[in-house]
């Protein structure tokens, strides 16, 4: 483990400490594991070049090509939100990668819950896991990948992009690697401003910037549910992070498993 002391972003505390590892299985699990032995600053970043077994949302796993993408976690004690009001954490973060990755490139979008897409396709995904105490968040431990530099995918994983790809496409020639610790500093610096909003409980703030960024907010769209396909509308997001879809007149809501966009 290398402790980077020249990593030296302007926040206050989101990636003061800052854990660089060559390799690891998982940020999250090595986050996790350090949280079982003692409260490291809240803000402390882990961040490695190659991640071996990196975890993604439902049990899927994430890859990403060594020393091409960003594998980052961060460690958070987000004990002033109550726990019913989680999903504003994931709307916090899923913001703070938005406009991180907006800063680099046009056509960003969240879909719900928090895949970021680039042109609909998707180029970074956040794991949140959060330990509980009674109602409130004990810690939170924030995963964020990010497609980065790499500019091919295994076939497999479908729909996948990178910054690097979507450049090349507007830019119409290649370009050179993006600074990976560059666009961590942006990234930290974009956690610590929206984390911030949450502290200060600007609820109403956080879901407006979030629905402004949301992919297919507003427009008709083909979903697939257990009762079959349909088209739809996205409306909202309720505060426990159901998706509220306008189907024939009548509102709907959807947790995570149960809808996909089609
Ligand atoms: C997803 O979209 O499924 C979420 C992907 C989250 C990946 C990141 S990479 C850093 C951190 N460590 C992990 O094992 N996963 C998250």
């Amino acid at each position: 483990m290398i402790l980077l002391e020249n990593f030296t972003p302007s926040t206050l505390f989101i990636g003061k400490r800052f854990i660089y590892l060559d390799e690891i299985n998982s940020t999250n699990d090595y986050a996790t594991k350090m949280l079982l032995r003692e409260k490291t600053l809240e803000g402390t970043a882990i961040f490695t070049d190659s991640q071996t077994n990196g975890r993604g949302q439902q049990q899927n796993s994430w890859q990403s090509e060594p020393k091409k993408n960003i594998a980052i976690s961060f460690i958070l004690y987000p004990n002033f939100l109550p726990a019913e009001k989680q999903f504003y954490l994931n709307q916090a973060i899923s913001l703070a990668v938005f406009d991180s990755i907006k800063k680099i490139i046009d056509g960003v979008k969240i879909k719900w819950p928090n895949d970021i897409l680039i042109k609909g396709r998707k180029t970074a995904g956040i794991l949140i896991e959060n330990s509980l105490s009674g109602k409130k968040i004990n810690s939170s431990i924030i995963g964020i990948g990010i497609n980065v530099n790499q500019i091919s995918f295994p076939d497999e994983i479908k729909n996948a992009t990178s910054l690097k790809i979507e450049n090349q496409k507007k830019n119409h020639q290649k370009d050179d690697d993006f600074h990976l610790l560059n666009m961590v500093h942006i990234l930290c610096q974009e956690t610590e401003n929206r984390y911030l909003q949450l502290r200060e409980g600007k609820y109403d703030l956080l879901k407006r910037d979030y629905l402004n960024a949301l992919y297919c907010y507003q427009e008709l769209h083909q979903f697939q549910t257990s009762e079959g396909i349909f088209n739809g509308q996205i409306l909202g997001v309720g505060d426990e992070g159901k998706m509220i879809v306008g189907v024939n007149g009548k509102l709907k809501s959807f947790a995570f498993k149960e809808i996909t966009f089609l």
